[in-house]
């Protein structure tokens, strides 16, 4: 047997790209949670203030959704036992389906184990050889892994930009491509703002093309009743997939898309990763019901959400940060280097604040911060608590 000259180590590359990635500092260090994730929580042995958790709303903790796993275990097990489509479609998860499709108002809706399953799994679907997508250039990764395992034609906009989109349309029109998909976040989740739906969807309109938005930070969040990006624009009915997740304001997990019964029956026959991986447990989808009609019945948890996300970066601006151009409780606190962002993260930690930096290569170079998200449950006390913090730790990195 021939044999090249090529030395493989199987085992010390695993270990050499982790040096690596230490010694540059972009290594994840992991710290752990010893309680459930609120406003406040016991993270790495201690009691500090929650700002990096995607459960906005602080359903994770709500009476009704504990409540709702609880009953559904002694209901249907502790597991599913299977995928869906064979023996793991329980009552729960029909009933889950249902009820989202009412809240979206859309006709139909389909739940994936996780979000990023969604978009792994649907997009290559949605468009393959002799198709194109077009994909802003900030999306989120699960997104690009999904434009990935693609065989279509692939091209970026710019971030935010219909008219660069309509630009890219327009050229598009020059091919003979069958179907052109559309995908972008509906909030962006390093920066909060949101993406220009209601330009988008009437270019799609007007060029043939399929929309697809990711409304991951949108749900429970924008709109009316949370109802996400297309109540916010008053868009309903015009996008073809609404794409979102479980995980983030209604506190528990799942992905799932909403859209036409056409769009779910072509979905559940197509999307590998719905096929060929274990449903959800029933005490998860039941928790993920019942948040969703805490979402629609108690408004009260929305509201205390914007009223927070309101104060905070008035707050931060009196301070004299740049809390960059976030239309939403995701609130970036830009500081210039990632070393900075992340000996401020370690500082705010000292503090009793929990609040992660974000740096490159998810951000520019110069760009690096502290990305924060507001709870609902923190009273005003805490976000004081929070900003006397952020005041501190900033004028002694000298970043206000
Ligand atoms: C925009 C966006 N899309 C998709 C996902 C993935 O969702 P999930 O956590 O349900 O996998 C996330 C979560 O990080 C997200 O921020």
């Amino acid at each position: 047997m021939a044999q090249s000259n090529v030395k493989r180590d199987p085992r010390s590359f695993l270990r050499l790209e982790y040096d690596r990635l230490v010694s540059e500092d972009l290594d994840w260090r992991i710290r752990i949670l010893a309680s459930s994730s609120g406003p406040w929580t016991i993270v790495s042995g201690k009691k500090v203030l929650m700002l990096c958790s995607n459960n906005y709303l602080n359903l994770t903790n709500h009476p009704k959704v504990k409540r709702a796993a609880l009953e559904a275990i002694e209901k249907f097990g502790a597991g599913s036992g299977s995928v869906r489509p064979i023996a793991g479609t329980m009552q729960a998860h029909v009933e889950l389906e249902k009820a989202l499709a009412k809240y979206k108002r859309t006709e139909s809706s389909l739940v994936y184990s996780t979000g990023f399953a969604a978009n792994a799994g649907l997009i290559p679907q949605l468009a393959g050889e002799g198709d194109l997508i077009i994909s802003d250039e900030l999306n989120h990764g699960s997104i690009i892994d999904g434009v990935r395992l693609s065989r279509a034609e692939r091209t970026v906009y710019k971030h935010r930009d219909a008219e660069d989109l309509k630009r890219v349309l327009d050229e598009a029109e020059l091919k003979s491509y069958k179907q052109i998909l559309i995908v972008t976040d509906g909030v962006f989740s390093m920066d909060g703002d949101i993406a220009p739906a209601d330009d988008i969807v009437k270019l799609a309109a007007q060029h043939g093309a399929m929309t697809y938005i990711d409304d991951a930070h949108g749900d429970g969040v924008l709109g009316e009743a949370g109802r996400g990006i297309t109540s916010h624009f008053r868009i309903e009915g015009k996008v073809d997939v609404e794409m979102g997740t479980f995980s983030k304001a209604f506190g528990v997990v799942g992905g799932y898309i909403a859209g036409s019964a056409d769009l779910v029956n072509y979905a559940l026959n197509k999307s590998r990763t719905w096929l060929l991986s274990g449903s959800h447990p029933a005490s998860v989808v039941a928790s993920c019901k019942a948040a969703i009609d805490v979402v629609e019945h108690e408004p009260e948890h929305l509201k205390a959400l914007w009223e927070n996300t309101r104060y905070f970066k008035a707050g931060l601006g009196n301070l004299g940060f740049d809390a960059g151009a976030s239309e939403t409780p995701i609130t970036p606190v830009i500081v210039g280097q990632s070393s900075t962002a992340r000996k401020m993260s370690e500082m705010l930690f000292d503090e009793n604040v929990f609040a992660l930096p974000i740096v490159f290569p998810m951000v520019a170079l110069d760009k690096a911060r502290i990305r924060t998200i507001m709870n609902s449950g923190h009273s005003k006390a805490d976000l004081d608590f929070a900003l006397q913090a952020f005041g501190k730790t900033g004028k002694a990195l000298g970043v206000i």
